[in-house]
């Protein structure tokens, strides 16, 4: 029990341990100065433009390189060290480096990613009167260094508190900061005649500048989003969030409950506009409907273009693969996340056309996958287990890959994406599609169980006994979705089915691809009925349980070509039809404005 005076006291009074005279509590800072903190904390930015000439005074530099020098530190080691850089040829060798590594990396990006890249700013090198670099040097202090002997790397947090101390003091003193970090490391070390045993941890540019943005760059161009403080507070373990003072939120629960209808006035405003644009009405057929949903999802008419686009590819493995349902061996699906990442499969070829992004989750892969730049790790289980003989995963384990894909929606979003795709790789996945399909719809598995990636009329029959031995066994009720799910898996379609959730929330629309998304999508839309309004389908797979998913839940596929690859191939293909549906809005004349005469009625 914390116990308090009522006494008035210039030291208000603490808690003690328990029973103990209550201790005096060291005072806080008065209002008005707390507020300046707060607020330097605030308008800190990163800035890259509108940089003066004006230099520097000494004085000025001296104290904010002795904030920085007052950072806390591993065991006090004080690993920094700080280079000024003055000098004009100096500084136009650096900025030659970060110019090459600019290139590479522009060199890389997605269409719409790239067109963005052009237009932002990431350094101001020559711009700036002084560049600072800020060094770790990893064995100050020796061996016996209190903290980094158990963890190396507290050494470079160390430099990194420095670095904030500066920025925040230059933001105090009216200076900008600009960190640089298109560098390799060991070249830039090079150029600054850094002993070997020195790492650079920063490069910044500060100058005086004309003003301070409100919000980080990043945020105003829409190359990134702030995530709300609240999605990053957890309430004593992870992934259980709670502000301080309020009741622990079901994440779950809490996505589901942000899904809302289209927004009626958006929708209208929409229709109204394709019937007054400069083309017969209704001639755009499915894509006016199209670009009516995307207006009504975003709440404004014309809505913004869908892109930058990310495909996220999830990937399981399955048990019912024992059952001999697919000729091809379980490793397949680990072997083709391999070349995901790698960029050789199909969905690369066909994201790289269309300026989408691929990336890769691993939602339970039954191996163990090396940490590669666009894998996402959210393995719940190596593999599901087989459903012919009892569930496929545990309720937890089902809630937790939802849960997961729409955490993955949500990362995706707040980095900057503004349509997402669904993907999926795993072998045996037809199988669980059609059991999830017939669950949720009461199709009869012969209708619904497809030949996969291609089977022989034995494994057909199978295929199809399989799924009718699951539903016999299972009973599932649609009711609960997330039974069903933990009835036949897999992993990746849980995971579909948040992603869904998680889009819808956010009111992103969200392309989705061939059966293992149509059976995904249904879990959804069992879940959050406002749902599907996200969805768009990318394309009507050869899977004849597909049509009765896309049926079911009243969509219509944009594509149909025979597709029945996977990999997020048919929503891809979409793409460009559903920024198509958006840009015709948005560009398109009408009557009035292009002095085009209109029908007679
Ligand atoms: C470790 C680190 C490296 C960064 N590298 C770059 C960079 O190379 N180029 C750039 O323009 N901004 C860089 N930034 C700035 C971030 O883009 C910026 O901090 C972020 O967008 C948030 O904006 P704010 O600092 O104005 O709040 C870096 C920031 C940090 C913390």
């Amino acid at each position: 029990m914390t116990t308090r005076t009522t006494k008035p006291t210039p030291m208000r009074e603490g808690a003690g341990p328990q029973g103990a005279a209550p201790r005096p509590r060291a005072e806080g800072y008065p209002a008005e100065q707390r507020e300046a903190i707060y607020r330097v904390i605030a308008e800190r930015r990163d800035v890259r433009r509108g940089f003066l000439p004006d230099p520097v005074p000494d004085d000025v530099l001296g104290r904010v390189l002795a904030a920085a020098h007052q950072a806390p530190s591993v065991g006090f080691s004080q690993p920094w060290d700080f280079i000024v850089i003055t000098e004009q040829g100096r500084r136009e060798r650096v900025a030659a480096l970060a110019r090459q590594r600019r290139d590479d990396y522009a060199a890389g990006l997605p269409g719409a990613r790239a067109r963005a890249f052009d237009q932002l700013k990431i350094e101001s090198i020559l711009d700036t009167p002084v560049n600072i670099a800020v060094t770790c040097d990893r064995t100050r202090g020796g061996r016996h260094t209190l903290g980094r002997h158990t963890q190396p790397r507290t050494a470079d947090f160390s430099s990194v508190l420095a670095v904030a101390n500066l920025w925040l003091a230059a933001r105090a003193e009216g200076l900008g900061v600009g960190w640089v970090s298109f560098f390799d490391e060991r070249e830039l070390a090079a150029e600054l005649g850094l002993p070997s045993h020195l790492e650079v941890v920063a490069y910044l540019c500060v100058g005086y500048v004309s003003e301070f943005g409100q919000e980080p760059e990043l945020a105003t161009s829409g190359w990134a989003r702030r995530r709300p403080v609240t999605w990053a507070v957890h309430s004593q373990e992870y992934g259980r969030r709670g502000w301080p003072g309020e009741e622990t939120v079901d994440q779950l629960a809490e996505v589901i409950a942000a899904i809302k209808p289209l927004d009626s006035a958006a929708v209208a405003a929409a229709r109204e506009r394709q019937d007054k644009m400069t083309k017969p009405r209704g001639s755009l057929g499915e894509l006016e409907d199209v670009s009516v949903r995307l207006a009504g999802l975003a709440g404004e008419c014309p809505p913004p273009l869908p892109e930058p686009a990310c495909v996220a590819v999830f990937a399981g493995d399955h048990g019912v693969h024992a059952q001999g349902v697919t000729p091809w061996p379980q490793e397949v699906t680990a072997q083709m996340v391999a070349n995901f990442l790698a960029g050789g499969a199909v969905v690369n070829a066909f994201a790289a056309q269309a300026g989408a992004e691929v990336t890769v989750v691993d939602m339970g892969v039954a191996a163990d996958l090396d940490p590669v730049p666009g894998l996402l790790p959210r393995k719940i289980g190596r593999g599901t287990a087989d459903f012919t003989a009892g569930p496929a995963m545990t309720r937890d384990q089902a809630y937790a890959a939802v849960t997961a894909g729409a955490e993955v929606a949500r990362d995706l979003v707040a980095a900057g994406n503004r349509c997402l795709l669904t993907g999926d790789m795993g072998i045996a996945n037809t199988t669980a599609s059609a059991a999830l399909i017939c669950a949720f719809t009461a199709a009869d598995p012969a209708d619904a169980t497809g030949r996969g990636t291609g089977i022989d009329a034995a494994t057909y029959a199978r295929k199809v006994d399989v799924v009718c031995r699951g539903l016999a066994r299972h009973q599932p009720d649609p009711a609960d979705p997330i039974g069903v799910l933990a009835a036949f898996g897999g992993f990746e379609h849980a995971a579909i089915a948040g992603f869904v959730l998680g889009a819808a929330a956010l009111r992103v629309p969200v392309i989705l691809d061939g059966v293992i998304a149509g059976a995904g999508a249904l879990a959804a839309a069992a879940l959050a009925p406002d749902a599907v309004q996200a969805c768009f389908a990318g394309h009507r797979s050869a899977e004849p349980g597909h049509a009765i998913a896309l049926d079911f839940m009243g969509l219509r596929p944009l594509v149909d070509l025979g597709l029945r690859l996977g990999e997020g191939t048919g929503a891809v293909l979409a793409l460009p039809l559903v920024q198509s549906a958006a840009r015709a809005l948005r560009d398109v004349a009408t009557f009035d404005s292009a002095g085009v005469a209109d029908k007679h009625d």
